[in-house]
């Protein structure tokens, strides 16, 4: 048996490892026999080296093994999930995994926190006053059976391989790998005993995956392991160089889906919840034909139906809707005002994001803490005729200096163009299925 200081040389000169070293060394981090700087020297000589088909389905498995997995139970409903590979302004789970439930579907969601400099699901959850993400086990498998939904983290029990190298990652610059990204999305998707899963493959400037051609690399990846364990999997490639929606940052978030659930959704982001929805519904065989599954869902989201499982949910996690609302309103933003007469420009999602993380919104360090309240609000959609003076977006943050520090930054992020710019009609690019 190999030491680990072995293996990782092994490894730094592009050896492959076999399946057991791959267990073995899984096993070790959580067990502590594997260090911290041991993991973080594996994660980069796995970018910097790559991992082969062989030893990215050994380290899924080994990851979705290093701990335990939710049983299927008596619920009868099909147990469909989505997962992004990344976006800004990507609030999508959050409108997504109540209407799936309100279209008849169970998703146990296990999502992460923000990675790099893209937003995490749990990050936003976090923002709601008194919310749990972290469940225990019988905890989700009760809120399964009953409610067929949950929003949680990985955790000691869950995925804890993934809790561990997730963190790691987000600070040692070894986000972009096609390996990684695999391992670490299908392990949370593995445990979680599904029907079927909707890949939510993102695109673009501000995507770890920038080209169509990177994107569909990890998407082959990703349908290798998922053929290896018999997981039917769909996925929906769509563009992010802009935001999702019209906010950026936790709360802001959190805001804008339960209003979207409640009413309707900015173009883009409602466009991409349909398809997503419509997708899961279609594996889950609650309708018959994509034209039906979208059909369906656009008439659930308009019986509010799925406002109501977003509240249920909250407040079953432990949630309080109506303590957020009023600490969140007491503070005050700092107004970005247009100093021409134009229109909206397309809002560089990637700028936009350093911005609010360096306003508190996200993290760069694993012990940073987070200003859930910290992030903007977008007043336009790109494209939009505004006037000299018109206020265009807004700047929040708990520290009153850093938020105008990202008010500052923002005058040069929303750019005034003299003519509307050319949009693309649609944010999905193609769906493989
Ligand atoms: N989402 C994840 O859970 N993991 C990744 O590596 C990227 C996106």
């Amino acid at each position: 048996m190999k030491s680990t200081k072995e293996l990782l040389r092994q490894k730094k000169e592009g050896a492959p490892w076999t399946k057991h070293e791959m267990s073995s060394f899984v096993e070790g981090m959580v067990t502590e026999r594997v260090s911290q700087p041991q993991i973080a020297a594996f994660l980069m000589a796995a970018c910097t080296r790559g991992l082969t088909v062989q030893e990215t389905a050994a380290l899924t498995l080994a990851m979705a093994n290093s701990g335990a997995h939710i049983v299927r139970g008596l619920s009868q409903q099909p147990r469909i999930d989505k997962h992004s590979t990344g976006g800004v302004g990507d609030k999508v789970s959050l409108l997504l995994a109540p209407l799936a439930v309100a279209c008849g579907l169970s998703v146990p969601m296990i999502s992460g926190r923000g990675l790099g400099h893209t937003g995490g699901t749990l990050d936003k959850l976090e923002s709601v006053r008194g919310f749990r993400t972290g469940l225990s086990i019988e905890e989700m498998e009760s809120f399964l059976q009953h409610h067929n939904l949950f929003m949680a983290g990985q955790t000691h029990e869950l995925v804890p391989a993934d809790r561990i190298m997730y963190a790691l990652r987000d600070v040692t610059g070894t986000v972009e790998n096609v390996g990684l990204i695999t391992a670490s999305i299908l392990s949370k998707k593995i445990v979680e005993g599904l029907d079927g899963l909707v890949m939510d493959m993102k695109v673009g400037r501000a995507a770890f995956m920038n080209t169509l051609g990177e994107a569909c690399a990890l998407a082959e990846s990703m349908q290798a392991v998922c053929s290896e364990v018999g997981l039917p999997v769909t996925f929906v490639f769509s563009r992010m160089d802009a935001p999702i929606g019209m906010t950026i940052g936790n709360w802001l978030e959190i805001e804008e889906a339960e209003l979207a659930l409640a009413t309707s959704a900015e173009k883009g982001l409602q466009e991409i919840t349909i398809e997503l929805v419509a997708q899961m519904v279609l594996l889950g065989k609650v309708a018959t034909s994509i034209a039906d599954a979208r059909n369906t869902v656009a008439g659930v989201w308009k019986s509010k139906m799925a406002h109501s499982v977003f509240h249920q949910m909250i407040a079953r996690q432990g949630g309080s809707w109506n303590e957020s609302v009023a600490y969140y309103s007491t503070l005050i933003p700092a107004e970005i005002v247009a100093a021409t007469d134009g229109y909206i420009g397309e809002v560089d999602a990637r700028s936009l994001a350093l911005a609010t993380i360096d306003a508190g919104a996200g993290r760069f360090v694993e012990s940073d803490f987070i200003d859930h309240a910290a992030g903007v609000r977008l007043l336009h959609s790109a494209g939009s005729e505004v006037r000299s003076g018109d206020t265009i977006a807004l700047a929040y943050a708990s520290d009153d200096t850093k938020r105008d520090v990202l008010a500052a930054q923002l005058h040069s992020i929303v750019k005034i163009t003299a003519a509307p710019v050319v949009q693309e009609p649609s944010l999905v690019i193609d769906i493989w299925s």
